[in-house]
């Protein structure tokens, strides 16, 4: 109990933090959960993950499979992810098939099930998945018999009287009715699907559902690698921007001729959308306004979506510009992107990544060389683009979706002090 005579809500992790964010902090401990979606939606790999992350031999997992996945077959593949550790497996993590008791009849099954729970007290139950019964329960149930309603009602109900955390995982087409009852029973409902958006697909995860917490609502893309399930939460924070009004100056573009055109240069955290055709000078711009302030101690970000790095740093090298030399060096960070597998969630992402990364990275070699703690500021980050993303100052990242005109944006980052005079300007 909290000192306002509350009950405290426990809440385990899922094994990745951005889901965690997304369900409002991560699964109520003993919360009854139903994961939902179409088949090869991730729906075993996120189970799997949640178990790893939290299964021992204390706390155990007892994950049931049902038709058609024998856990043989299942962990022939789920082995491959990185997240996956051998020694968990009979140790903190039970696997059991139920295909013979099912076809028996779900009265047995629902036996089986309970009495496994019972005589082995686990901290979570995985029921993997229970819409498979569907296919046992086209044979007409036997005089006393149960249905597949009553079955997954008594299978709910069971486990949600217990001290554990479970997860029923049903294959659910999008537009397929729900089942009401079990979908009410629920504490929490994820729902996993994949969408074909312009030949590219697209996973997509909801929290739908979550007792008790306060998620954060709306479709989040996500991915499955090697290192599993990896999510890309919707940026629905409203960046905050800074109102105070910023003292008048300009941030120099890194080309003398450009900065007098513009009357000084960038306003600092301003989004600059950089357009023209093949060869107008667009990316060298950026190679230049990036090296403007890798020297003046800021460090930048690149993303590059149409050209390949090696192109990208070629052209820089034409420049006399060494780019690679400037990411060893952690002042630069370069990100390459294929336009046509991401969604701009991902993209910010990625970016949004990239810019901590230089900025950590920063912060770590200013801390070494003891010079009074002063954090360097983001300069600021070129984005080279197909769909023009992205502004950046301080206060991160926010994105403007442009039409398939070869664009280029960037932003940059504000400082307290004033950048002093550049001494060289390389030229276009
Ligand atoms: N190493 C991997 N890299 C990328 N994607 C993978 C990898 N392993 C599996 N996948 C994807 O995950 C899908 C299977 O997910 P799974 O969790 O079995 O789905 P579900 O249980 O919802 O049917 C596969 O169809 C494949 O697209
Ligand atoms: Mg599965």
């Amino acid at each position: 109990m909290t000192e306002q005579g509350k009950a405290q809500l426990k809440l385990l992790t899922s094994g990745i933090p951005t889901l965690d964010s997304i369900l409002g902090g991560g699964f109520p401990e003993y919360s009854s959960n139903l994961i939902a979606g179409d088949p090869g939606s991730g729906k075993t790999t996120l189970c799997h993950q949640i178990l790893f992350a939290n299964a021992s031999p204390e706390t155990p997992a007892l994950y049931f499979t049902i038709v058609g996945e024998p856990p043989l077959k299942m962990l022939r593949y789920q082995q491959q992810f990185t997240f996956f550790d051998p020694a968990k497996v009979d140790r903190s993590i039970h696997f059991m098939n139920l295909n013979q008791e099912v076809l028996d009849s779900l009265d047995k099954a629902l036996e089986t099930i309970v009495g496994e729970v019972e005589r082995r007290n686990p901290a979570f139950v995985v029921v993997d998945s229970f819409r498979s019964l569907t296919q046992a329960t086209l044979r007409p149930s036997g005089p006393g018999q149960i249905d597949l309603q009553t079955f997954l009602q008594r299978l709910a109900l069971d486990l949600t009287s217990r001290q554990a955390t479970t997860f029923l995982v049903g294959e659910y087409a999008s537009n397929e009715p729900r089942d009401y009852t079990l979908f009410t029973m629920a504490d929490g409902i994820l729902w996993l699907s994949q969408i074909v958006n312009r030949n590219s697909m697209v996973r997509k995860i909801q929290a739908i559902k979550m007792r008790g917490l306060d998620t954060q609502p709306g479709l989040h893309t996500f991915r499955i690698t090697q290192d599993g399930v990896r999510i890309f939460p919707r940026m629905v924070k409203p960046i905050e921007i800074d109102l105070k009004v910023q003292p008048q100056r300009f941030l120099s573009t890194g080309v003398a001729g450009v900065d007098e055109l513009l009357g000084g240069g960038f306003f600092p955290g301003s989004a600059m959308l950089v357009a023209g055709p093949a060869g107008s000078g667009k990316s060298s711009l950026a190679i230049q306004f990036l090296a403007e302030g890798v020297q003046r101690g800021e460090p930048g970000v690149l993303a590059m979506f149409e050209e390949t790095p090696v192109k990208y740093l070629e052209q820089a090298k034409g420049f006399g510009l060494d780019l690679q030399q400037m990411a060893d060096e952690h002042k630069l960070k370069l990100i390459y992107l294929r336009p046509l597998d991401l969604s701009v969630d991902e993209t910010l992402h990625e970016i949004q990544a990239g810019v901590d990364e230089v900025r950590d990275a920063d912060r770590c070699g200013r801390l070494d060389h003891d010079d009074g703690g002063k954090q360097r500021q983001l300069y600021g980050a070129a984005v080279q683009s197909p769909c023009g993303v992205l502004h950046d100052q301080r206060h991160h990242s926010a994105a403007l979706r442009g039409d398939r005109q070869p664009a280029q944006t960037r932003g940059d980052g504000d400082q307290d002090a004033e950048p002093e005079a550049p001494d060289r300007y390389p030229h276009l």
